[in-house]
């Protein structure tokens, strides 16, 4: 099946950007109908931008998180939105919202689930001296980073790594997590 992906964020981008890139080049047969932020200064608006994708600016600061799902929602179904895909979306979307869009949500989170679930998690990692690390894709529900996983890749922690190196490590494999989960949708395996 082939989506019409809406992706949500809320800073950089690079998920965004090589799933855009990955729609771009035919490697997913899904389209990127638009990019959303919830805040207006992330760099990721800019990106899309530039590779000729719809953005749209939901600012959260003016809204209540009613008003901001209400908006979020009407804007996904003008756009005939079937796959809402969060990459960097630092917000918590309500049982009501996701009940209501009735469509996949997934979500990219740079841990193993249910393992160091919301911020910091490289930091939390390296201290807490794990040896393995990585992503996971879940399903979104309303808990923090907690849906039904869909897949994982794994990052075997050195003792040389820091936060950073390991930031740079699991996004990496986010990138390419991100497009095998999409391709794994598209053929219906999930
Ligand atoms: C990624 O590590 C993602 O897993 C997490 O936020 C980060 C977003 O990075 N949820 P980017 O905006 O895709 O570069």
């Amino acid at each position: 099946m082939e989506f019409k992906i809406a992706i949500l964020i809320s800073g950089s981008g690079s998920n965004m950007l090589n799933i855009i890139k990955a729609s771009q080049s035919g490697e997913i047969k899904s389209k990127i109908v638009t990019v959303i932020s919830n805040k207006s200064n992330a760099l990721g608006i800019k990106k899309a931008k530039n590779n000729n994708i719809k953005t749209k600016i939901i600012n959260d600061k003016l809204l209540s998180k009613d008003e901001f799902e209400t908006n979020l929602f009407e804007y996904l179904k003008k756009k005939d939105v079937n796959l809402l895909c969060l990459a960097g979306f630092m917000k918590i979307l309500s049982k009501n919202f996701i009940k209501n869009f009735d469509r996949k949500i997934i979500n990219i989170h740079p841990s193993l689930l249910p393992s160091f679930k919301g911020l910091n998690t490289h930091k939390r990692a390296i201290n807490m001296n794990v040896k393995f690390s990585g992503c996971t894709i879940h399903y979104v529900n309303e808990l923090l980073d907690s849906g039904k996983i869909i897949d994982q890749e794994i990052v075997r922690i050195k003792k040389s790594d820091d936060e950073n190196s390991l930031r740079k490590k699991i996004l990496m494999k986010e990138h390419k997590l991100y497009i095998k989960v999409l391709k794994k949708l598209e053929k219906n395996l999930e």
